[in-house]
């Protein structure tokens, strides 16, 4: 039989979709990356087919004598990366591990206190979002604009008077480091303990290139596996304290996960490993490449954020867009000549100003991992410039997109499928 109409479709969206985001576009979100050929071809296994609810050894099905090892070996892998005594790898997402953690910490009623969310705090510690749905009152932490960062004296002030249940750190658009140390030793003084939301920057920590939360003394981490850490997409948790890490496990599966998606689990090991031996080489080069980003972003005349700070210590870079007409404009502008990034939040906006903010966000992690280098990060300044500044024609700007493009289209920094396997049935039918 040959395929229906609508099959016919729905492979042409697919390949249309991986043609234009693998190879015609400059991806800038800063919460996205791209797999190596290994983890890709790890990924599309038939373990996307199985069912493991529980933990290894003591699973609720039958079937799973290689995932219980595979996931074993996962949580032993990203220990030793993390250099932590304790991961739990079944979240299936950042947010999933967000709603475990937060719903083990405290009751509804309770209260928590989160960073700001138009300083960055992802909608997941919000009112709007998980924090929400588990009815736990969120109570924003004060920031200090000069610093970019959490006002820690206020901070402290604030986490003794209210003695919240939880601290929750870490954001979506995080530039610097937040106050592990000093939020830490507050909470800890009131019985309150500390989440740090490492979503972001987890392929920093993993390169050495962001202080690690957990030897900065917060109790818990939550993260995403597909932001700098150039995994699948997914979540994990980690930790030293072995208490925590107990309750966390307990609850994963039933509350939060039932079956946790088993073909995450070789692709994330496989980027751990790809992150041993690489990622300390490709988070120095995210950072420098942000750092000369901004700068160039900055020398077109763009009003990039936090300038006298040095714009970012991490894959990001925000700028403000006001001048240019807003984010919603530029962002547009930018997807029409193929340079994609998302409108976002200042800190300075109103929360309902969601859909026309004054900002863009922009992130190197995903164009290093191409091996984009400071010059070709200072090329694409140019690009935005003229765009967003200069009103040049996007279609125009986008011919220099796709053959710039053209350079940038080998994952660097992991591994590619050995010869004797390229055969074999595990490798990936891309569609593309
Ligand atoms: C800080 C932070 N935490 C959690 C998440 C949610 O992660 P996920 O999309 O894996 O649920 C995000 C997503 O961008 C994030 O930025």
């Amino acid at each position: 039989m040959s395929l229906p109409p609508e099959s016919v479709k729905i492979v042409e969206l697919t390949r249309n979709h991986n043609r234009w985001r693998r190879f015609e576009c400059v991806n800038l979100i800063a919460s996205e990356n791209t797999m190596s050929p290994l983890a890709e071809a790890a990924y599309f296994t038939d373990m996307m087919h199985r069912y493991a609810e529980g933990k290894p050894g003591r699973r609720y099905y039958q079937g799973n004598i290689f995932t219980d090892e595979v996931e074993l070996l996962l949580m032993d892998l990203m220990s030793k990366l993390l250099k932590v005594k304790y991961v739990e790898p079944r979240p299936i997402s950042g947010t999933v591990a967000n709603a475990v953690v937060f719903r083990v910490l405290a009751n509804p009623g309770d209260r928590a206190l989160i960073a700001p969310v138009q300083a960055g705090a992802h909608v997941s510690h919000t009112k709007f979002g998980t924090l929400g749905a588990l009815g736990i009152e969120q109570i924003e932490l004060p920031f200090d604009l000069d610093l970019w960062n959490i006002d820690v004296d206020r901070a402290v002030k604030m986490i003794e008077e209210i003695k919240p249940k939880f601290v929750t750190l870490g954001a979506s658009v995080y530039l610097f480091p937040h106050p592990t140390k000093e939020i830490s030793s507050a909470a800890h003084s009131v019985g309150a303990r500390v989440v740090h939301d490492v979503a972001h920057v987890l392929g920093l920590i993993a390169g050495g290139k962001w202080p690690n939360p957990i030897h900065e003394g917060a109790d818990i981490a939550t993260s995403s596996t597909h932001k700098t850490f150039p995994g699948p997409q997914g979540g994990v948790i980690f930790t030293d304290d072995e208490e925590m890490y107990k309750q966390v496990s307990k609850y994963v599966f039933p509350w939060f996960v039932s079956n946790h998606h088993l073909h995450r689990l070789p692709a994330t090991a496989i980027t751990a490993v790809e992150m041993m031996y690489f990622g300390e080489a490709y988070a120095s080069q995210i950072v420098r490449n942000s750092k000369a980003f901004a700068e160039a972003l900055a020398g077109e005349g763009f009003k990039v954020l936090a300038e006298h700070l040095g714009y970012t210590k991490s894959h990001t870079i925000v700028v403000d867009v006001r001048p240019q007409g807003g984010g919603a404009r530029a962002a547009k502008l930018l997807e029409d000549a193929n340079i994609i990034v998302n409108k976002n939040l200042l800190p300075w906006d109103p929360p309902e100003a969601v859909r026309d903010p004054s900002g863009i966000r922009l992130g190197t992690q995903e164009m290093t991992r191409f091996g984009m280098k400071e010059e070709d990060f200072r090329y694409l300044a140019k690009l935005i410039r003229e765009v967003v500044v200069e009103g040049k024609d996007p279609r125009e700007v986008r011919k220099k997109v796709v053959e710039f493009r053209k350079d940038f289209l080998e994952v660097k920094y992991g591994f590619t499928v050995p010869k004797e396997l390229e055969d074999s049935p595990i490798k990936i039918p891309m569609l593309l």
